[in-house]
């Protein structure tokens, strides 16, 4: 049984409409953020999430950790349809599915000190015994994720960025939890802090057995520590599969097009950066068909009618496009 199973998650965003809209008398507006996804999470696994800004990756993280209702479909937890747990299963599964973000400065509160930040998972969950036990367990986070105990007295704003998320790390950590969505963890670190961050959230990956869910737009990084990937472009998975697999044989343009920069970086000779044509088009109103087809080179005259599935293309690597799939 994997850890996460995600079955045709559908989130959508129903906005207050604006003036023009209700002039235009258009009915209500809905920005499909997640469209109709699946895929599944298996233990130790790093299914990395990747795709533009704004193709819906953070919502699906959302959807995930109970933070936002989908509009349809299932999201199972070691079985369970996380939607229909009870109170004391919510509150075992906020302690065991835990979110690391991009700049956790922006989200310590700058009042509290790295102890106190550290402590207060603990005292949310009612498991402080008594203050030396706590501030032990602190020390030893915080040792955990390479910081001393001298950083228990510093404030967020005191710390660097490669410090400030070691902290959000074993906050996240604390409570001992199996699955970790971590929303662009290593994004705005310089190259040498972003390495060391990635080996320790490695290590500890090996050494608690944990499960992440990885959402990041450098793809270096994704092609590095994740073993399985979706490719996500206007709220639906495009490709996925095993990474080693994909980044080797992209198959879906929109894959090959988002890859190229990287392929491009490790053969300058052979290799030329794709530039896609025109803009994301919005999620409010999505190309009917294959919703890449307004941007997409190899497009056919099937692809704006009908839209194709995500179908396995070779063992471990699936696929949404005509090119492949049989109409
Ligand atoms: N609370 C919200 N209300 C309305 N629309 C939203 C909300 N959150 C996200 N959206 C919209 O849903 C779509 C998907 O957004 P999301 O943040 O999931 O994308 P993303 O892939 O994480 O982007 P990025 O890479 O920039 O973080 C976007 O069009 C976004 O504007
Ligand atoms: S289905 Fe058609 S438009 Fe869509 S990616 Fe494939 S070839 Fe391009
Ligand atoms: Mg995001």
């Amino acid at each position: 049984m994997a850890l996460v199973e995600i079955d045709n998650l559908k989130t959508y965003f129903h906005k207050k409409n604006s003036i023009f809209h209700k002039m235009l008398d258009k009915g209500p507006l809905t920005v499909r953020a997640v469209d109709g996804i699946s895929f599944a999470v298996d233990k130790k696994d790093t299914f990395a999430l990747v795709g533009e800004s704004g193709c819906g990756k953070t919502t699906v993280a959302r959807s995930v950790l109970r933070l936002v209702e989908p509009d349809a479909g299932s999201i199972k937890f070691k079985g369970k349809d996380i939607y229909n747990f009870t109170k004391q299963e919510i509150k075992e599964f906020r302690r065991n599915a835990q979110l690391i973000l991009q700049d956790p400065r922006s989200s310590l509160n700058p009042r509290l000190i790295v102890e106190e930040l550290i402590s207060e998972p603990f005292y949310i969950h009612g498991l402080v015994d008594n203050d030396f036990d706590l501030l032990n367990r602190v020390w030893d986070l915080l040792d955990t994720v390479g910081l001393s105990k001298r950083f228990s007295e510093l404030f967020p704003h005191e710390l660097s960025g490669g410090q400030a998320r070691r902290v959000g790390i074993a906050r996240a950590l604390a409570l001992k939890p199996e699955f970790i969505v971590c929303d662009e963890p290593t994004s705005g670190l310089d190259v040498s802090i972003m390495s060391a961050v990635l080996n320790l959230m490695q290590e500890l990956q090996d050494k608690y057995d944990l499960t992440y869910l990885w959402i990041s737009h450098n793809l270096q990084v994704v092609r590095h520590i994740s073993n399985k990937i979706g490719v996500m472009y206007l709220g639906k998975l495009v490709e996925l599969g095993n990474s080693e697999k994909i980044f080797s044989n992209p198959l879906h343009p929109y894959t090959k097009a988002l890859f190229s920069s990287i392929h491009r970086v490790e053969d300058r000779k052979k290799n030329k950066r794709e530039i896609l044509p025109g803009e994301v088009p919005s999620p409010i109103n999505p190309p009917k068909g294959c919703s890449f087809n307004p941007r997409c080179k190899y497009r056919m005259e099937i692809c704006p009618k009908k839209e194709p599935q995500l179908e396995e293309e070779s063992e471990n690597q699936l696929v949404s496009c005509w090119l492949y799939n049989q109409p």
